[in-house]
Formats: structure tokens, C-alpha cells, sequence
């Protein structure tokens, strides 16, 4: 599933005046096992366009290998699409001059909230069973403010989604359907914390359950 070209050409537009760039599309089929919603592109992403394909995306299908998924099983998208970066200073090895380079950040609600019809349209159009946040942007996105990924992770919630209603006022609202909605951890939360590997194992045991439970694999059209 490839969102429009408009959609994207929008979100671009939407998105300019922020400390950001690139842009990198959503990737996956029509009818997945499930719908992975991460945070926004990191550097190897933006070059590449290829969604989580970077150090977070290793460990990522590490988890997918541990579900019996390959990356085609499922869609692959984020609550933003280009990388959001601030700069910063590293000295060169070589030289011990200090340099000036760009490093990855948390996306603002101004940025989630302009690339928010994008995620939306993949919601509604990606006819995922269920659909699993990675970290608190994902969730909050989806799911509400008020929800943490420390509170909640490895629960299947059941309740409707956020969606933007409009984009240029920037407020929420809730959509009439119930989705189903996994959340877990950030593949990258797991450098910088590894106390969280074991939680993140426990909830990739109960999500394969759940896959397993329903058939999702089987029933992949
Ligand atoms: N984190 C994300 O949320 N998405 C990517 O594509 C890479 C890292």
C-alpha cells in the first residue's frame, strides 16, 4: 500500500517550516498481520527511504523473526515521516576539531500533528487486525495522551483511535471504530535501557500468542 501522491506532496507542505528532512513513505501490504506505528525516520531512513532500516530497525526484525514475520508481512509506518533533528557538536577523531552535525530528536506535536493525515490514511486504508505502537509517540498518537507506554505496554487495548479532524485548527477527535491497538516498546529504547529487553521479550511472547490465537497468518489474503 503506497499512500497518495498528494497526500504526501501535502505532508511535505505541512511539514517545511520545522527543523526536519526528508521524507520517507510508509511501506507494507494491503492486508497485513499487523501494523507497526513507530516514532519518525532516523538518518539511515532518510537516505535510504526505506522505513526502520537502521540500528532500531535490526532489532526490530529481530522481534519480527521471534513473531514468524518477515518485513513483507507487515506495514511499516510512523507517527512522522522525515527525521526530526537538532544540531550538536562531536569532535573528529582525527583532527580534534569540533564538528557541527545533526542529530536525531522527538518529533514536536506541531510535526506529529502535520503529518498527521498521512498516519491517519494508513489507519483507515491498511486493513491491519491489530495495530502495534513501538515507544510513547506511536501510542499517544493513536491512542491518547493519557496513556504510557511503561502503564500499558504488552495490554490489548480496545477503543478508538485519534484521527485529525482538521489539520489546520490541529485538534483531535476520535474515530466512531474500535480498533485494536499492542503497544510495546521502541526498538531503540532497548540501547539505551537494556533493563527493558526482558519486558519487551515478555511482550513479543504474548503478541505471538495473540497472532497465533486469531490465525492472523493464515488468514493473510
Ligand atoms: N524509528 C522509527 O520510528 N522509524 C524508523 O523508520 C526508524 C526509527
Amino acid at each position: 500500500m503506497r499512500i497518495p501522491e498528494s497526500l504526501a506532496k501535502q505532508g511535505k507542505e505541512r511539514i517545511k517550516d520545522y527543523p526536519v528532512e526528508g521524507f520517507v513513505y510508509g511501506e507494507g501490504p494491503e492486508n497485513p498481520v499487523i501494523m507497526l506505528v513507530g516514532e519518525a525516520p532516523g538518518e539511515t531512513e532518510i537516505h535510504n527511504g526505506i522505513p526502520f532500516s537502521g540500528r532500531a530497525g535490526k532489532e526490530l526484525m529481530q522481534s519480527l523473526e521471534f513473531l514468524g514475520l518477515t518485513r513483507d508481512d507487515v506495514y511499516i509506518t510512523s507517527a512522522v515521516r522525515s527525521r526530526p533533528y537538532k544540531w550538536g557538536e562531536k569532535k573528529d577523531r582525527s583532527t580534534g576539531e569540533m564538528i557541527k552535525r545533526k542529530y536525531n530528536r522527538a518529533p514536536t506535536a506541531g510535526e506529529i500533528k502535520a503529518h498527521a493525515p498521512i498516519l491517519d490514511y494508513e489507519v483507515k486504508n491498511v486493513r491491519a487486525p491489530l495495530i502495534v505502537t513501538l515507544g510513547n509517540i506511536g501510542l499517544q498518537r493513536l491512542a491518547g495522551k493519557d496513556k504510557k507506554v511503561t502503564q500499558v505496554h504488552g495490554q490489548l487495548l480496545k477503543q478508538p483511535v485519534q484521527y485529525i479532524e482538521s489539520p489546520d485548527a490541529g485538534t483531535f477527535s476520535w474515530t466512531e471504530e474500535t480498533y485494536e491497538i499492542f503497544p510495546t516498546f521502541h526498538p531503540a529504547a532497548i540501547f539505551y535501557n537494556r533493563s527493558l529487553e526482558e519486558k519487551l521479550k515478555e511482550d513479543l511472547i504474548k503478541l505471538k500468542k495473540l497472532i497465533e490465537e486469531r490465525r492472523l497468518i493464515d488468514n493473510r489474503v
